[in-house]
């Protein structure tokens, strides 16, 4: 107790040696390699020491023994997966939402579910999405989004089979088909968490080309399920093609077959921020339910998503939880019934410092210079015999493989090793990917620090990476 009375005496001190670390990270990022070779730094016989030393000594560890392993993620040139980076405002919000702990299980005893409700709505004045309309609630990820979507999907399917999903559970409900053309990953374990089983997917047909629903195929397959509930899944920005579901059509065949629309936007969303790509997630407003993320485009640190439904009640269905203890006379929602976890931080807060501190005009300035840095990158690649294009470059991500003599592109042992030489020059990560039976390497763009200028480096390592093979 002593030493936690004696870091509280000093509180300004140990905040000012943390942020000054912090600081010091993201002003070294540039040099960080963006992949860190921790291997040597693993301690696995060290043993929880017995009387700690106090939050300076930790902090000086810290540095020493976990900053050197760390990865350049949040840098201007970690391209893998879909990594945002953190605005200087979401991080101070993420800070502050840890400094100031409220547990937005309940309302009633402070301002944060206000805070919240308020920044769900800022979301929606953002995707443009009307606020009357859904309610919804701060989430871990997408994948928590997903989740929430599929178990209120279910109340919803249960409903019209007359019983209620949180109650009967899967075996009593009837048989429910998930339909969809190119499910995120998270979207297939959902189905596994939630019950639904990983079988009830039914693959839809895609459009020639591309990883988006053919509408048509999906009209037919709803047509050809037994009679009862149904779920379909469509994407908006799928991760390695960045394709659109045609949301207007298939909303309008999901009315007609009486299916739910759940769409996973978890980065697609953002499309709608710009006018000239918003027609790409058209139709969203007509969802059921929504999985999105701020941790990816909007750079808040993670983790940091959003779900969004027009079915409040069944969310609440789903979710709901009482006990006496949790008992509150607040007109405010409870968000444990609203989201998966019970107790939670304030999550919302990182979201609002960011859209109060930039505004929509941040949003869209990100987006934009990401998409077009994405199209310079694809440019460069297809002017390099070395490289060639899997798929044209839609949105922020760019799909490309090794070249083999012919222009053909070259196998996934060729395309790991550009990778491997990519991670061991450290300027630049990048993923794995495939298009169609091609695999190949992906590149996200989606940091607000990723300038222009990171692409001459960008260029340099992939032909020194080349060079190597
Ligand atoms: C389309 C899509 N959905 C869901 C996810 C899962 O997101 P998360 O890792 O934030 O849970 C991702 C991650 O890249 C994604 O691209």
């Amino acid at each position: 107790m002593n030493a936690m009375r004696e870091d509280y005496d000093r509180l300004e001190e140990v905040f000012a040696a943390a942020s000054a670390g912090a600081a010091t990270f993201h002003r070294d990022l540039a040099e960080r390699p963006v992949a860190a070779d921790y291997t040597d730094q693993i301690r696995p016989t060290e043993t929880l020491p017995e009387k700690g030393d106090g939050a300076l000594a930790a902090l000086r560890r810290f540095e020493a023994e976990i900053v050197p392993g760390l990865s350049g993620s949040v840098g201007p040139r970690y391209l893998g997966l879909v990594t945002g980076g953190a605005t200087p405002a979401a991080l101070a919000g993420d800070w502050l939402a840890a400094s100031v702990d409220q547990n937005l299980a309940l309302p009633g005893d402070s301002i944060a579910t206000a805070i919240t409700l308020r920044t769900l709505d800022f979301l929606k004045d953002l995707f443009g999405l009307p606020r009357e309309a859904f309610e919804g609630s701060f989430t871990t990820g997408a994948t928590g989004s997903n989740l929430l979507g599929l178990t209120t999907a279910r109340e919803w399917c249960a409903e019209k089979a007359g019983v209620s999903a949180a109650e009967v559970g899967m075996q009593g409900l009837p048989a429910i088909p998930v339909l969809s053309a190119c499910p995120h990953a998270s979207m297939i374990k959902v189905l596994s968490v939630t019950g639904f089983g990983r079988n009830a997917l039914v693959p839809v047909a895609r459009l020639p080309g591309s990883e988006a629903m053919d509408a048509s195929a999906l009209d037919a397959a709803l047509g050809e399920q037994a009679d009862g509930p149904k779920i379909v899944v469509a994407s908006a920005g799928t991760v390695t093609m960045t394709d659109f579901d045609d949301l207007n059509a298939v909303a309008d065949i999901c009315a007609r077959h009486d299916a739910w629309l759940h769409v996973d936007a978890a980065f697609g969303a953002f499309a709608r921020c710009l006018p000239e790509l918003a027609e790409l997630a058209a139709g969203l407003e007509r969802a059921d339910s929504i999985a999105g993320d701020c941790h990816k485009w909007r750079n808040v640190p993670y983790d940091s998503g959003f779900f969004f439904t027009r079915h409040g009640d069944l969310l609440e269905r789903a979710q709901g939880l009482s006990a006496a203890y949790l008992a509150t006379g607040s007109a405010e929602p409870a968000m444990m019934s609203r989201t998966i976890e019970s107790s939670q931080r304030f999550r919302a807060l990182p979201v609002w410092m960011t859209l109060v501190a930039y505004g929509r005009e941040g949003v869209e300035d990100v987006v934009r210079a990401n998409c077009a840095q994405a199209s310079k990158l694809a440019a460069w690649i297809e002017a390099e015999p070395g490289f060639t294009l899997l798929c044209p470059a839609r949105l922020n991500v760019v799909v490309l493989s090794v070249a083999e003599e012919d222009g053909t592109p070259a196998s996934a042992e060729r395309n790991g090793a550009l990778l491997a030489a990519l991670a061991r020059g450290g300027t630049v990560f990048a993923s794995p990917g495939a298009v169609g039976e091609h695999a190949g390497i992906r590149m996200c763009f989606s940091n607000w620090m990723t300038d222009d200028a990171d692409l001459p480096i960008i260029f340099e390592a992939f032909t020194l990476a080349r060079a190597s093979l």
